[in-house]
């Protein structure tokens, strides 16, 4: 297929334009998030020719290494890790411009000496003095490092800009979220946060503004009078791989809901923004958030479900209950799979129920959203009972598929007139081609010119927890009976269907 036209609709302010001078300071540079997706990415962002020729990264770890083995190191890892063959000129140009400090985060050599090397790094690479820091550590060292940033001068901003990004997950209740957003605003300023989501990165889930403001014909039905309900499911194969110290503390919940499915949400539901300004699309995200229902505690009990997966097989292979997992106690009563019903109170989404889940070890690796319309009024058709036909369907597949599918009725072929239903898809590679991207490409770059369109305000990421707070504080005064509860490699909990078949309606399950 052919791309018809590519519509010029370039925010002026980057198009084309190259990232500001600058150093990027990376804590936790050792370990996975770094060689997988950070370096993959800033080498893309070289190659696409975006990245300042003064730019220089220095990492932060535990680990004891000299410059020379940190370069030694990542040279090997971008092997295994980037998206496609590696250009020699490029990583050689990229590799000098690597530094590593080795130290405890919490020891206060560590900031004096980064200090001492940002100076030498500034002065060597010209980066202006601008420097963006990664916390890619532990999320009990966010609050800290910025502290020990600040108390060193190095959030100052003169000339150059000062900020600093923050991995997930941002606190572990809405308390901790909003201490730790007291913690970092009294030492540096909203605006220098960079708060991160990797699903933004995600080009589906940015198309989903694309898609719904850039085109005149679904907004005028994107409403209560036409949309049925919504459904956004986000299921993946995989179990807790080597992550159960972490992930039995913090449960499908915590990890996915106040954020990933959040700006799921935020972004299907939200009001048109006065423009594409940062705190124009963020405003209308948070008011979303803020009017989703708050749950009762009868609300928790018969709209959302929990489930933890004990044995079964997922893609032909046999996967141990959650409960044998590394690092996980073989009583966890942790969840590993969530459903929930939540309503908007505002104009346009009054009585549209979202249903949403998440879960590991499932059926199927499948992000999408279902926008399920409301039946046609009136069912002429002899022969075609009114429960078997399907309603309109507009779904936005996330991932792996990257697309949009349309489903509606069609007439079957031959002398009777009976209904079947149909699909009509665009696939993004049809048109596109793929790209080779780690998902981090556009949002470091984003930091780097101070587009903080993609990252979350605190506002939103406080909302987020409130969403969900009421959820915890049930859960946890009521422990689940019947874990395990779904086998590996199934759908999830039969109580998830219930939630929908309760509703007269049912999820849709992709299997691939
Ligand atoms: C992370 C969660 O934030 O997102 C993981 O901690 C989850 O548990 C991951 O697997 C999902 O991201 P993606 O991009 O693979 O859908």
């Amino acid at each position: 297929m052919n791309l018809i036209e590519t519509a010029p609709i370039v925010q002026p302010a980057r198009s084309g334009r190259v990232a500001d001078p600058c150093a990027m300071i990376i804590f936790g540079a050792a370990g996975d998030l770094t060689r997988r997706k950070l370096i993959p990415a800033l080498y893309n962002l070289a190659k696409t020719q975006v990245l300042s020729r003064e730019f220089a990264i220095i990492g932060v770890a535990r680990s004891v290494m000299s410059d020379d083995d940190f370069r030694k190191k990542l040279t090997e890892d971008i092997k295994q890790f980037a998206t496609e063959p590696v250009d020699n000129d490029i990583w050689e140009w990229f590799v000098k411009r690597l530094y590593y400090v080795p130290g405890d985060f919490d020891d206060k050599n560590v900031y004096t000496k980064l200090k001492e090397v940002l100076a030498r790094v500034d002065q060597e690479h010209t980066t202006h003095g601008n420097h963006f820091y990664y916390l890619a550590t532990a999320a009990n060292y966010f609050g800290l490092i910025v502290e020990q940033l600040a108390a060193n001068g190095l959030m100052e901003q003169n000339q150059h800009w000062r900020r600093v990004i923050v991995e997930k997950p941002f606190g572990h209740d809405l308390e901790s979220a909003k201490a730790l957003n007291q913690q970092l605003l009294k030492v540096v300023k909203e605006d220098q946060i960079y708060r991160i989501d990797h699903y933004l990165g995600k080009e589906t889930v940015q198309n989903i503004m694309a898609f719904r403001f850039a085109n005149g014909i679904f907004e005028p039905i994107w409403n209560r009078r036409y949309i049925d309900h919504i459904q956004i499911s986000v299921a993946e194969t995989v179990g807790v791989e080597t992550r159960g110290g972490y992930y039995d503390q913090a449960g499908a919940l915590r990890d996915m809901v106040p954020n990933h499915i959040m700006q799921l949400i935020s972004l299907t539901a939200m009001e048109p923004p006065v423009s594409f300004r940062a705190d124009s699309v963020r405003d209308e995200q948070a008011k979303i958030l803020h009017a989703i229902q708050p749950l009762s505690a009868e609300d928790v009990l018969s709209k959302t479900v929990r489930g933890q997966y004990g044995e079964g097989t997922v893609d032909g292979k046999r996967v141990p209950a959650y409960r044998s997992e590394q690092d996980v106690p073989p009583d966890s009563k942790t969840e590993t799979f969530v459903a929930m019903k939540l309503q908007i109170d505002n104009w346009r989404w009054a009585d549209v129920p979202f249903y949403l889940r998440t879960g590991k070890a499932m059926a199927a690796h499948n992000t999408h959203i279902v926008i399920q319309f409301r039946q046609a009024p009136f069912v002429l058709f002899r022969d075609t009972p009114v429960e078997t036909l399907m309603p309109n369907q507009l779904i936005l597949h996330i991932q792996p598929e990257e697309g949009i599918s349309l489903r509606f009725a069609a007439k079957v072929p031959g002398p009777n007139m009976r209904l079947g239903a149909v699909d009509m898809n665009f696939e993004y590679q049809d048109y596109f081609g793929s790209q080779p991207s780690t998902g981090y490409e556009r949002l470091l770059y984003d930091c780097m010119i101070g587009d903080a369109t993609l990252f979350q305000r605190a506002d939103m990421v406080e909302a987020g927890w409130c969403v969900v707070s009421p959820v915890l504080d049930v859960w946890k005064a009521l422990p689940p009976r019947s874990f395990p509860n779904y086998a590996a490699g199934s759908w999830g909990p039969k109580d998830a269907d219930e939630l929908l078949e309760r509703d007269g309606r049912n999820w849709r399950n992709f299997e691939k």
